[in-house]
């Protein structure tokens, strides 16, 4: 037997779906999920800020390997916190093969966030990585794991060989896996190798398996991941084109509408019937964040339903609380508008956007930020021509870009979404003459909808607001144990 939750938060990067949020939905017994994209780079940033509340302190101490701890801990905590207008620190961008202390960063960001998600409470959390995002992704998933993660999430890409490294690693097994390289041929050595007993200080800690849930767009890419991934897929997340953040692309050849949107049709619709027929748990994602359609997703054969753009305005979660205001104060007028911008991410995915004055949704805003690429996230490895690995990013300085071997179309409407997402979370970088890098706020097309969780004239409202709203007042009330729905696995 399997319990398994009816609402999954969904996992909102970067840092908006943080330790605070998950524990939130957690401790209401449903899955409250952390965000593991640029964690490492979060937690950098939090310490460099005097690490406010002393919660990443509580993390640090819990860590299983205390000297590993301390040399992240000297390396980055400024005590009282930078001043306000210095730069936050540079830390390496990832590559194939990462420094050691790099991956140790990468260790001990993912285990401090799910470990205070789990503070307090005996139920499960997960953690969402974007499968795009690869360099990170071995030693970040050990992180978690050594934290008891309950759940791992991935989309974004096809994450076929998450299932065996989860396998692996929780075997105390080094774990394997193939970065994607453009161009490479058959001799690049594209296997990036985690090994946890390089890492461990004293006997390999005895690790519970995760579940792992792919999230998907398509019938096609659901049975793919059933019958081709390397491990055990747990369940799956259906995830259509209303959701915030990134978008799978629409099938077929890329049509545009008069605002210069993607166009869904048919083909992108899921056919319910067949996804019932897979053997799998399934839940329903991308404007489903209401009672309504929570029990249209029950009733259609779903477990539940992710839910995110009505956790993303929540209280607790990480986005900037004057964005937080603005937008949720638009979305009670019924104005706010969401863009569903076909090039703004360097992913190639579509990428919604809220559209916010003063953001980087701002032509003029755009227009006036300098490309500068130093965090690297959605950098792209290629093969350059003398056969090495070389790493690119669509945002970065156009010349840059096209030095690499990119095309110089490719850079058109692209922006630097490591560096807004940051700020979204009041962490941005500052540049020259103390300009702070802009933010840039997703949310999925449902954002209007947001206004009906406020109540009784307030003008924000908690994640219980959110859970109690889609399950009915009385399964919240008796908050302690799982609200589950079992189903025989
Ligand atoms: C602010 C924000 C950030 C998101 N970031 C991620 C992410 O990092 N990884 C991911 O798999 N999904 C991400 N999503 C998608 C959510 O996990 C979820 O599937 C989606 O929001 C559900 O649709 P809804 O927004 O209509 O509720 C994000 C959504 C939002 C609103």
């Amino acid at each position: 037997m399997l319990q398994i939750p009816k609402i999954i938060q969904g996992g909102m990067g970067v840092g908006v779906s943080n330790w605070r949020l998950a524990q939130a939905v957690s401790r209401l017994g449903q899955l409250g999920v952390v965000s593991g994209t640029a964690i490492d780079q979060v937690l950098v940033r939090r310490l460099a800020d005097g690490d406010v509340g002393g919660h990443m302190r509580r993390g640090f101490e819990a860590f299983p390997f205390p000297e590993m701890a301390k040399r992240i801990w000297s390396e980055y905590f400024q005590p009282g916190g930078k001043s306000p207008g210095m730069q936050y620190p540079a830390v390496p961008m990832h590559q194939k093969r990462d420094s050691r202390k790099l991956i140790e960063l990468l260790m001990v960001s993912n285990f401090v966030e799910v470990f205070l998600a789990r503070e307090g409470h005996m139920n499960k959390v997960g953690v969402n990585f974007l499968e795009k995002v690869q360099l990170p992704h071995l030693a970040s998933i050990y992180g978690a794991m050594l934290a008891g993660v309950g759940y791992v999430l991935m989309g974004a890409g096809i994450p076929l060989h998450i299932p065996g490294v989860i396998d692996n690693l929780a075997a105390g097994r080094p774990a394997e896996y193939k970065l994607s390289v453009a161009g490479a041929g058959a001799d690049l050595d594209t296997l990036m190798r985690f090994d946890p007993l390089e890492y461990v200080e004293g006997p390999l800690p005895v690790l519970e398996r995760p579940k792992f849930l792919a999230i998907v767009s398509s019938n096609a890419l659901a049975i793919t991941m059933l019958r081709r991934a390397s491990g055990r897929v747990d369940g799956l997340v259906i995830e259509s084109p209303t959701a915030g953040g990134h978008n799978a692309p629409p099938r077929g050849k890329l049509q545009l509408d008069g605002s210069g949107q993607p166009v869904y049709g048919e083909r992108d619709k899921v056919n319910l019937a067949e996804l019932r027929n897979l053997g799998v748990p399934f839940w329903m994602a991308g404007g489903y964040g209401s009672a309504t359609k929570l029990r249209q997703a029950l009733d259609e054969g779903a477990a539940g339903v992710q839910v995110g753009t009505a956790f993303a305005f929540s209280e607790e979660s990480g986005l900037r609380p004057d964005l937080k205001k603005r937008l949720v104060a638009q979305a009670a007028q019924g104005i706010g508008q969401v863009f569903t911008d076909p090039l703004a991410s360097p992913t190639g995915f579509p990428f919604k956007v809220a559209q916010l004055a003063g953001t980087y949704s701002d032509l003029g805003v755009a227009s006036a930020r300098t490309r500068v690429c130093d965090l690297g996230y959605l950098r792209e490895a290629y093969a350059t021509q003398d056969g090495k690995l070389g790493y690119r990013c669509s945002a970065e300085p156009e010349a840059a870009y096209v030095a690499k071997g990119g095309k110089l179309e490719d850079t058109i409407g692209r922006k630097c979404l490591c560096n807004a997402l940051m700020a979204n979370i009041g962490h941005p970088q500052t540049r020259k003459d103390r300009v702070a890098e802009p933010p840039l706020v997703t949310v999925g097309d449902d954002l209007n909808t947001v206004a009906a969780f406020l109540k009784d004239g307030k003008e924000s409202y908690t994640a219980a607001d959110v859970i109690s709203s889609l399950l009915g007042n009385h399964e919240v009330a008796m908050t302690a144990e799982p609200v589950t729905a079992v189903i025989g696995s």
